[in-house]
Formats: C-alpha cells, structure tokens, sequence
C-alpha cells in the first residue's frame, strides 16, 4: 500500500526564544517562514529566561501560525499534516507551541507528529541543497549543542558531543564577559570583524585528544581570566575588546573544522552539513568552505535564517517522518533533554 503524501505541512517551533511557523510543500519547498524573536524581552537580563519565555510564546503563537499561512497563500484547511518542536528545549516554551500544534491538528482531522529539534537542523541543510543525500556528515552547532553525526537515511548516529558548554553558549558566555550585549553570538561576531584573530593564542580545547568530543568551558575560562590579567572589562579598550572576541572566535571555529575533518575522514564521507545557530557564523563558514575546497569535500551551509531557529526545518523534518507513516496523539508530551542517535563506535 502506497503511503499517504504530505504536500501542505505547517511547523510550529518553540523551543526557545523565538516563536515560529512555516508551511513547507512535498518536505522540500518552503512557501512560507515567520520567526518572532524575543531579544528585547530577555536582553536586559543579559541571557533567556524561561518564564518570560513561554508567556511570550503565548502572546505570540496564534499570529505567528497566522501570519504564516497567510504568507504561503494557504487555508488552515488545505493543511495535510501539523509538525511540532517537541523537545529538547526549554519545556515551558515547547508546551506553548505543542498545545497549539495539537488543538489545530485536532480541529482539522489532519495528522501531528512530534520533532526532535536537531533531527530538525540537520534537515535544514537538506532543506538549502536538495541533491545532499545521506551517508554525510552533520555538524550541529547550537546554543544548546555541539555534536556530531553520521546522517543516514534511517537517522542520525552519534559521533561525538561537547563535554559541558555548547559553542554558542561559549559565544554568549563571553559576549557578557566583553560586555557585548545579548544576544551574544552574533555581537562577538561583529565585534571579531575589527580584531586580530592572532593577537591572543587562546587554547583550541580536545583537538590533540583522539575522538571527536568537544569542550567549550575551558575556552570561557581563558577568555576571562585574560580579561582579568589586562585589570578587568572596564579596563578594556575597544581595540583590545576586537582582538580578544576575534581570538575567542578563532580558537572556538578551529576545534569545529578540526574535528569536522576527523570525523570525515574517520568515517570516509565526503559532505558535511553544518547547521545551527552557531553555523550563522561568518568566519567558521569560511573557514570550513576553504578547507572543503582545499581537501575535496563537500561543506554545505544552509543560508543563516534556516540556521538559527524556524519552523521550515520543524516542518521538512515533520514532513519525512508522517511520510514515513510516524503519528503522534494528543498525549504526546515536550522533552527537556533527550539525546539524539545512538553514540556510534569511540
Ligand atoms: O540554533 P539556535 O538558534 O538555537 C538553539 O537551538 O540553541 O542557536 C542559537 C545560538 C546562540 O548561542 C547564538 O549566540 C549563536 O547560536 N549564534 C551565533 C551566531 N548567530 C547565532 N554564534 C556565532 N556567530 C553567529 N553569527
Ligand atoms: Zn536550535
């Protein structure tokens, strides 16, 4: 028996700090993204607060879902199917986006399946290049996470991780530590643009231990205590401030280039995907691109706002799964944590 098509699906991502919906057609064709972030809601604490959080989830889901099927030309009615964050992530903020997904799943009659929010990010890049097929590498790059996997067409296998921090943590960690403002990725980023990469050798944690694990909390740390040995942060000067974001940076993107290569060349692939919020970052595109060109492999970035937090990512994935016959009840609950993929071999 032939299984169902899903050609119309909506997303709905709330894992976090931004609210999201999309419509995307056949798992492939994005006809519609709207992303509602909440920077001014969390920046004067400096990093996300949960409460704060899902209440604006809240205010926010019922225009956001409209607002994108409006943008996709498409009746609520015409849906096929409903894909939803449903872990990891903050709880409260995925219960927000989960129950919206289950009532208008229910008042429709039409299927809902829950996503796992990286199974998420590794078909963003599937999502920018169509032609990648698995075996390839996934490079998951987050503020939640820092892992790799081996993406088959079954699903992901767990290569390596990070040990304590992720790396977008490490890059909001130290942007509140060079007083650079929330949120913290992309301001150390632009911060880097005026620095010397080379001005502060900072440590490039785990890349001479074998394996392919990551430690991001050891770079914070040397980060801060050589914000100290110069008479603290308000001691800095902003040319100083650039070099010590451009250095933080270099030595943070060079562990992922590095490991990426191992684990390519461990597992004899010749694609990797990099995806996440941290995969926004300029330099470790460039970075990894250059070594790609220069070693015959292929890198592949999906472009920067199917990187950080969508919906379009929730609903391809969503897509491939109902396709594949997967359902979810009204039961289905949110997840805080959850690993993703089996840890495949050392
Ligand atoms: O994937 P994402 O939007 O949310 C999570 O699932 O965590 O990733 C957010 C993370 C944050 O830590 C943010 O600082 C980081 O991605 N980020 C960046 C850049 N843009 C976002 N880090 C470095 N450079 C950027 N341009
Ligand atoms: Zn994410």
């Amino acid at each position: 028996m032939d299984l169902p098509a899903f050609p119309l699906v909506l997303g709905i991502e709330s894992s976090c700090d931004e609210m999201a919906a999309a419509v995307v057609r056949g798992g492939r064709e994005i006809l519609a993204s709207v992303v509602e972030g909440q920077h001014d809601v969390h920046r004067p604490y400096g990093g996300v607060v949960p409460e704060l959080a899902s209440r604006d989830h809240v205010r926010a889901v019922s225009h956001v879902a409209r607002a994108a099927l409006e943008a996709a030309g498409v009746d609520a009615n015409e849906l096929d199917g409903i894909a939803v964050t449903s872990g990891p992530g903050l709880v409260g903020s995925l219960l927000v986006g989960l129950s919206f997904g289950k009532a208008l799943g229910f008042r429709l009659g039409v299927p809902l399946v829950g996503v796992h929010h990286l199974v998420g990010h590794l078909v963003a890049a599937e999502l920018a290049e169509p032609d990648l097929a698995p075996p390839y590498l996934g490079l998951v790059v987050s503020g939640g996470h820092t892992a790799l996997y081996r993406v088959e067409s079954d699903g992901p296998a767990l290569l390596g991780e990070t040990r304590d921090d992720a790396a977008g943590e490490a890059f909001d960690k130290v942007a509140v530590l060079l007083g650079l403002g929330f949120p913290g990725g992309p301001a150390v980023s632009k911060a880097a643009e005026q620095g010397d990469p080379a001005a502060v050798d900072f440590p490039r944690p785990m890349s001479k231990q074998p394996g392919l694990d990551f430690s991001y909390s050891g770079l914070k740390t040397a980060v801060a205590i050589e914000i100290e040995r110069r008479g603290g942060r308000a001691a800095l000067q902003s040319a100083e401030i650039a070099d010590l974001a451009a250095s933080f940076e270099a030595a943070a993107t060079d562990v992922l280039v590095t490991k990426a290569r191992r684990a390519l060349r461990r597992e004899g692939l010749g694609s990797v995907a990099v995806v996440g919020g941290v995969a926004a970052n300029r330099r470790l595109r460039e970075q990894m691109t250059a070594v790609g060109e220069r070693e015959g492999f292929r890198v592949v970035f999906p472009p920067s706002n199917l990187c950080t937090d969508n919906a379009a990512m929730i609903a391809a994935a969503g897509a491939r799964l109902l396709e594949r016959g997967e359902r979810d009840a009204l039961d289905l609950n949110a997840f805080s944590r959850a690993p993703l993929g089996s840890r495949a071999g050392g």
